[in-house]
C-alpha cells in the first residue's frame, strides 16, 4: 500500500486538477477531480481516449452516493450496500455537479467504491469524488501494476501511486439497475452468480458481437501491440522460425511456442482473471509475432477473462 503522505500529496494533485494513477482492487485507475472539468478532459488528452467513451467516478464510501446524486432507485441502493466496496459500478443520474464531459454527455454516469485501502483514502483525502478510467492508453492492455501505467502513459500522468499487483486484475462489473433487470452492460471482476444471487436474474448485454451498452465496451479492445488469435489447442509450430506466444488456462501445450504463460495450474477462472493483463503485458514484451490464447471455462469470473480475450482478437480481426 502506498505511504501515507504519497496519498496526501497525490490527493493536493488532484484537488489541483491534476492526474494520479492509483491502484484499486481490479486494474489501476487514471484520476482526476470529477467535479473539475479541465481536469477530467486532461484524462481524454492523457488516454488518447475518444470523447464519447464516459468515465467511471469513484467515491470513497457508499454513504457518499445518495450525497453526490440525491436519491437513487431502491435497487440501485440495493446493490450499492450489498457489493461496495467492491468491483460493481452502477448506472445514476448525473447530478448537476458533475460536468458533462466525465459522462460524456450522458444524463447518467457510472459510479463504484473500490474495495482498496489506499484509493478509498485517496478520493477521502482528496475531498471530491475521482473520475477515472482504467489508465492504459485507449483500446490498450488495461494495468495491473504501477510499471505498466508508467510505460503506457508515462509523463502524461502527475502522480503514480504504486500498490503493487491489483487483486482482481479485471475491471469491475458495470450494471444498470434502474430498471424492472438489472442489466449487464460489462462483464466484469464480480462474478454474474453473485449478482444474481443478489438481485435476481439479470440480463447481460452486449453480446460480443452486439451493440456496445457501455460505450467504451466496443468489439475490438483491451488488445495488445502483438496479434492475438483465440485458439482451442496448441497449433503445429509453424516453418521459418518464428516465435509465437501461448496463453493457457492451467497447462502449458507440449510443443510448438518461445513463450508459454499459464493463468491457472489449479484451474481457478478467479485465478485467471486476476493474472490476465499481467501475462499479456509479458507476452507482448517477448517478441512473439503472434499469441494464441485458450479461453477459460465459462464461469464466474471466467466470463470476464473470455470476453476479454475475445475483444483483444477482435482488434487484431478487425486490422484483417
Ligand atoms: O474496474 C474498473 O471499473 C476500472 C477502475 C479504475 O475503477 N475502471 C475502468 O474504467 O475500467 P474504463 O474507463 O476503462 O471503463 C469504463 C467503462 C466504459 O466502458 C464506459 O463506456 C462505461 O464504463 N461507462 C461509463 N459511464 C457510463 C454510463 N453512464 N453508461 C454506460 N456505461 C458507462
Ligand atoms: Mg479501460
Amino acid at each position: 500500500m502506498p505511504a501515507e503522505s504519497g496519498i496526501a500529496e497525490a490527493a493536493a494533485v488532484l484537488r489541483a486538477g491534476g492526474l494520479v494513477a492509483f491502484p484499486t482492487e481490479t486494474v489501476y485507475g487514471l484520476g482526476a477531480n470529477a467535479l473539475d472539468a479541465r481536469a477530467a478532459a486532461r484524462i481524454f488528452q492523457a488516454k488518447a481516449r475518444p470523447s464519447f467513451d464516459p468515465l467511471i467516478t469513484h467515491l470513497a464510501d457508499a454513504a457518499d452516493l445518495e450525497k453526490l446524486v440525491g436519491a437513487v432507485p431502491a435497487a440501485v441502493a440495493a446493490l450499492a450496500w450489498r457489493f461496495w466496496p467492491g468491483p460493481l459500478t452502477l448506472i445514476v443520474d448525473r447530478p448537476a455537479v458533475i460536468p458533462p464531459i466525465v459522462t460524456s454527455g450522458l444524463d447518467t454516469m457510472a459510479v463504484r467504491v473500490p474495495d482498496e485501502p489506499s484509493a478509498r483514502a485517496l478520493v477521502r483525502a482528496a475531498g471530491v469524488p475521482v473520475a477515472a478510467p482504467s489508465a492504459n492508453r485507449f483500446g490498450q492492455l488495461s494495468p495491473t501494476r504501477a510499471e505498466h501505467v508508467v510505460s503506457g502513459l508515462g509523463a502524461a500522468v502527475d502522480v503514480v501511486l504504486d500498490g503493487g499487483a491489483t487483486r482482481c486484475g479485471i475491471e469491475s462489473t458495470i450494471v444498470d439497475a434502474r430498471g424492472p433487470q438489472p442489466v449487464v452492460l460489462r462483464l466484469g471482476a464480480l462474478a454474474l452468480e453473485e449478482l444474481v444471487a443478489a438481485a435476481g436474474p439479470v440480463s447481460v448485454r452486449p453480446g460480443s458481437s452486439g451493440q456496445p451498452v457501455a460505450p467504451g465496451t466496443l468489439a475490438a479492445h483491451y488488445a495488445p501491440r502483438t496479434p492475438l488469435r483465440l485458439v482451442s489447442g496448441a497449433e503445429p509450430a509453424p516453418g521459418g522460425g518464428e516465435r509465437r506466444g501461448f496463453l493457457a488456462f492451467r497447462a502449458a501445450p507440449a510443443a510448438g511456442y518461445a513463450v508459454v504463460e499459464v493463468l491457472s495450474p489449479g484451474g481457478d477462472v478467479t485465478e485467471a482473471a486476476a493474472r490476465l493483463f499481467d501475462a499479456l503485458h509479458r507476452l507482448d514484451a517477448a517478441g512473439v509475432t503472434e499469441i494464441h490464447a485458450e479461453a477459460v471455462p465459462e464461469e464466474g469470473v471466467g466470463r470476464a477473462v473470455n470476453d476479454r480475450l475475445r475483444r483483444a482478437a477482435a482488434t487484431w480481426n478487425a486490422a484483417g
